[in-house]
């Protein structure tokens, strides 16, 4: 009974299901490929300029007599390196990755004992038809980042030539043979061994990936994966949370991702599709830390605009307002008064924000309450990239304001409102969209950036799919 229990529960503690990646990431075989031709130059050039491992080894002549012996300071002298290939593979839920064909020279210094018999020297090897096939298998550890680990690996040596320099003893020809002998059969495993010592590098480099961005002193955007990573033919797919929190006060809003499917588009090496949840948690966590509100006075009216933030100024709107208050400069406190929600809707995105502006007349130090008008509003806008650049622009439908509470008695809101439309037509809007217009650099690392990028927004998701550039070939895998 137990047990049983133990099997149904384990798995909720392992993934947090139910839960929609409101972000997710597929990585096309061309990301793949390009991947590939990266990381086969950066080996070709490691191998050019850096030292093998030492291998060691110990021969059994017979008799009680070992050989043991040593290949140091191995460095390769000449490679004829294939193009390596490179797939998703669906057996493993991973990649597969193959060299077939490597040729190369190497040449070190070597070292064996024999009971008393010390003997030394330098050597040149080359191996020939070298076969080298690697599976891993890409899944998720429990803090949301992506795991590698080595399935299977099969390397094959074709033939071994080893040459020891200089005038060589009797013992030492022995002994040359022997080692290559003893290398012919050992190198399979060597070669693996190296293997799999990468791939446990970069498990650890993939451990240590951060998975919380802040985006600025207020909200940080995390990205753990939150579903295995899943293996296609000819694709990977990755969920990842993409919800953006509150840094002082970090709660899950009170509404979840919707699932989505994202776009294919193999002509890119990537797509990502991004739910309108993560604007959503954005606006939740800016809205539940009170950061949805601003105070405005005359001083921040454009000088331009007919009407002035002050109590004479307002009487064409509201008669009663100079006469029980004459002359007085005004303060507006504007904030909202509910989540603004942003919805992806194909070829727009809406937002629609609820909210209150309070106006104060101010009499010396103190703030007199005068009224309080509730506002309702959506906004439409269009989002795009154009050469690098998330460009944009806004329209404003439906604006519409009541009366909340009055200090100063009823009067009627729509001169108000429409005063308000013209600021937001007039003043607000074109400065916006000025800001729009020029746009946002897409995000770029020091070792990469987005090239030919695509950008679109579906019912209830953006797609994005571009293709990806190194910048600096080597830092990337300091
Ligand atoms: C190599 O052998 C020579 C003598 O043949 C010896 O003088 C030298 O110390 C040896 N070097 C090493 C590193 O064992
Ligand atoms: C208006 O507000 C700004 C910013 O809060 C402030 O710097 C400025 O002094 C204020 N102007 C007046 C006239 O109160
Ligand atoms: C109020 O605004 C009017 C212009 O509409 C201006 O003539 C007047 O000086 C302003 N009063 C105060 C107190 O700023
Ligand atoms: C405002 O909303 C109503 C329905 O609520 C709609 O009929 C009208 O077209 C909208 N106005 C604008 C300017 O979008």
């Amino acid at each position: 009974m137990f047990l049983k229990w133990v099997i149904l529960v384990l798995p909720l503690i392992y993934c947090s299901c139910g839960q929609n990646p409101a972000m997710q990431v597929v990585l096309n075989d061309k990301g793949l490929q390009y991947g590939r031709h990266v990381v086969a130059g950066w080996i070709q050039d490691k191998l050019e300029h850096g030292t093998l491992p030492d291998i060691s080894g110990k021969i059994n002549l017979g008799f009680l007599f070992n050989i043991q012996y040593t290949i140091s300071g191995v460095t390769v002298r000449k490679c004829d390196f294939p193009e390596p290939s490179v797939e998703f593979y669906q057996a493993t839920s991973g990649l597969k990755m193959s060299i077939i064909g490597l040729n190369v020279a190497l040449a070190g210094d070597w070292k064996a004992n024999c009971r008393f018999i010390h003997e030394n020297g330098s050597f040149d090897m080359a191996l020939f038809g070298v076969d080298l096939i690697s599976t891993v298998k890409l899944g998720m550890d429990t803090d949301g980042h992506m795991s590698l680990t080595s399935v299977n690996c099969i390397a094959q040596t074709g033939d071994v030539d080893l040459r020891f320099h200089g005038e060589t003893s009797w013992f030492q020809r022995l002994l040359e043979g022997r080692i290559k002998d003893h290398l012919t059969k050992q190198l399979p495993t060597t070669i693996c061994s190296a293997v799999e010592e990468v791939i446990a590098s970069l498990e650890n480099h993939l451990k240590d990936m951060n998975v919380n961005f802040p985006l600025n002193e207020d909200v940080t955007l995390d990205l753990p994966l939150i579903d295995q990573p899943v293996v296609h033919m000819k694709n990977l797919h990755l969920g990842l949370k993409g919800e953006i929190h509150s840094n002082t006060c970090p709660r899950d809003p009170p509404f979840v991702a919707q699932a989505f499917s994202v776009l294919q588009r193999p002509g890119y090496m990537l797509s990502v599709g991004l739910s309108d949840f993560t604007l959503n948690s954005a606006s939740f966590s800016y809205y539940s830390s009170n950061l949805l509100q601003v105070f405005i006075n005359d001083s921040m009216i454009p000088p331009s605009f007919p009407v002035r933030l002050n109590t004479s100024s307002m009487g064409p709107f509201i008669p009663q307002l100079p006469k029980m208050f004459p002359d007085l400069l005004m303060l507006l406190h504007i904030h909202a008064t509910d989540i603004p929600m942003f919805s992806f809707r194909s070829g727009a995105v809406v937002l629609s924000a609820k909210g209150a502006v309070e106006a104060f007349a101010i009499q010396g130090t103190a703030l007199t309450p005068l009224f309080k008008v509730c506002v309702n509003s959506n906004f439409k806008g269009k989002a795009r990239v154009d050469v690098g650049r998330l460009k944009g622009s806004v329209t404003m439908h439906n604006f519409s304001m009541n009366l909340g509470e009055s200090e100063i008695g009823p009067f009627k809101t729509d001169a108000l409102e429409n005063m308000a439309v013209m600021l937001m037509q007039i003043a607000i809007l074109p400065q916006l969209n000025e800001k729009l217009a020029v746009g946002f650099a897409l995000p770029r690392t020091a070792h990469a950036q987005l090239v030919n990028s695509l950008l679109t927004v579906e019912e209830g998701f953006v797609a994005f799919s571009s293709d990806a550039q190194l910048v600096t070939k080597d830092a990337m895998f300091r």
